[in-house]
């Protein structure tokens, strides 16, 4: 059994610690924000926080997730008061969305960290892929986000 915590509640999952804790989030406790995309480590589409840094799901296990402190989308802006979240809705960010619950997630992490991010400091720390290429006005939302 693995115990860690989820979006500030305790949780036990009686699953194999080797299970990729994306497969924990979406398939035990149906946190469905936090997308598959690649399952390698590519793409960020599965990106949570974990003890406030930006990671990617599908390459942590559950027994490496033990005793720490993981925030999911639903966790961080699951009414719509998250300051990336509400500047993405302003400016239209999102064309097909997939892979957005992972830029919020990103993005937030950043933004603790500097609060005034130049774009170099942003395309350094938002690695997620977007097929739909909105990285020009993703940026400028980010910094309206921090203002
Ligand atoms: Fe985890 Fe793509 S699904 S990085």
């Amino acid at each position: 059994m693995t115990k860690f915590t989820v979006n500030d509640r305790p949780v036990e999952y009686k699953m194999d610690p080797q299970t990729p804790l994306l497969w924990a989030l979406r398939d035990a406790s149906n946190l469905t924000g936090t997308k598959y995309g690649c399952g390698v480590g590519d793409c960020g589409a599965c990106m949570v926080l974990i003890d406030g840094e930006a990671i990617r799901s599908c390459l942590v296990t559950l027994g490496e997730s033990e005793g720490r402190f993981v925030t999911t989308i639903e966790g961080i802006s699951n009414d719509r008061s998250n300051p990336v979240q509400q500047a993405f809705v302003a400016d239209n960010v999102p064309q097909c969305g997939y892979c957005i619950s992972g830029i919020i997630i990103a993005a937030n992490a950043l933004l603790k960290q500097n609060n005034n991010p130049s774009d170099e400091d942003i395309n350094a720390a938002i690695t997620n892929l977007c097929r739909c290429g909105i990285y020009p006005r993703l940026r400028d939302s980010i910094k309206r986000a921090a203002r």
